[in-house]
């Protein structure tokens, strides 16, 4: 038997229950992993609620991001053996002792990694990289302006755009959320709650606008952003934490020549997989490079994820929070 956070039905986190279940076999494909750490993301929130794009059936284990140890091995995998260190992005079931994956969906954990960080790359950093390159096509000299930047994926952004030679504007709710953007590279900071996004972006780039714009959080501050695209823009359309989903007029991206992109992870994985490979590779080199580094801002003990889960939800994280098994 093994303990795990399960989600029996849709519902806010106090509603998730700490139980002993049964231990995981492997299939032909997959390995076990005793599970070391497990960061908390975005879709953790909306999959528990029942409002993510995939519903999982009742009842399981929420947890995107891991790290850990192989301990089982299905008959047919070949690329792992028992006692190695991974990581890796998976549909759920992260917060759990242990977890059935496919051999294909991990990567090896470096040795100068520790759990919790391996726990918080490849979502995060997958998800701004591929953003930036593919889609963006982020060149040197650049402004790139992040909204949610001191967030899971705008903190990696930020990184990511200093590491790809950008002049970076970094958008906060707060003080101490834009100081954390200050601490982690970023060249300017803008706090939406007090200054006006729009102006403050024409400000910054002598009214020519930036030409790149990363928003993971939708609402009210999309359309100010789009309004501030330079001339050739592109508009990244990451996610919508705010909880709503903006209408843009399309006169915009006409009078700004600008382009308005989806960014979707999990998609480019299946799509696009040897781009998907490199980007981590990419991302890994950087890491041991000391260009990036996961702000690691809180860690929770498996039985306490349900109250990391709340406060990704009240809006209280900065950087990454992790469970660590
Ligand atoms: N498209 C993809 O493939 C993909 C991949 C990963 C994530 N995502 C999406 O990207 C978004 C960010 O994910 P994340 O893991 O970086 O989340 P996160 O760490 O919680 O960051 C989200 C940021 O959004 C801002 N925000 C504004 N209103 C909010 C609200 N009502 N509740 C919570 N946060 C709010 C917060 O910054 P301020 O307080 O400074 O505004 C927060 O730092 C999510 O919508 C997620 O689903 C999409």
């Amino acid at each position: 038997m093994i303990n795990a956070i399960l989600c029996k039905a849709p519902g806010l986190p106090s509603s998730l229950v700490y139980q002993s279940i049964s231990a995981p076999s492997p299939e032909a494909n997959e390995v076990i992993i005793q599970v070391k750490a497990c960061s908390i993301c975005f879709p953790d929130t909306l999959m528990i609620q029942g409002k993510y794009q995939f519903k999982p059936d009742f009842p399981f284990s929420p947890g995107r991001e891991i790290s850990g140890v192989i301990i089982a091995r299905g008959s047919a995998v070949d690329k792992w053996k028992i006692g190695d260190e991974v990581m890796g992005f998976i549909k759920y079931g992260g917060l759990a002792e242990q977890i059935a994956v496919d051999q294909e969906v991990l990567f090896r954990k470096s040795f100068d990694m520790d759990f919790a960080t391996a726990a918080s790359i490849v979502y995060a950093y997958g998800t701004a990289y591929h953003g930036l390159k593919q889609r963006a096509n982020l060149q040197p000299g650049e402004t790139l302006t992040i909204l949610g930047a001191s967030g899971g994926v705008g903190l990696a952004a930020v990184q990511l755009g200093k590491a790809m030679g950008a002049r970076v504007i970094a958008c906060a709710s707060t003080q101490g959320k834009c100081d954390l953007c200050k601490d982690n590279g970023a060249d300017e900071v803008i706090n939406y709650t007090s200054e006006d996004l729009k102006v403050r972006i024409k400000e910054l780039t002598n009214g020519q606008g930036s030409n790149v714009i990363l928003d993971p959080v939708g609402g009210t501050y999309t359309e100010q952003a789009i309004r501030a695209t330079a001339w050739e823009g592109r508009y990244l359309v990451i996610g919508f934490a705010a909880g709503e989903i903006p209408a843009i007029p399309l006169n915009l991206p006409l009078l700004k020549g600008c382009t308005i992109s989806g960014v979707f992870l999990s998609r480019f994985i299946t799509e696009q997989r040897d781009a998907y490979l490199e980007n981590v590779q990419d991302i890994m080199q950087f890491y041991s490079q000391n260009i990036i580094n996961p702000h690691i801002e809180h860690t929770y003990a498996l039985v306490d994820s349900p109250r990391a889960i709340e406060a990704m939800m009240n809006r209280t994280v900065k950087g990454k929070i992790v469970v660590v098994l």
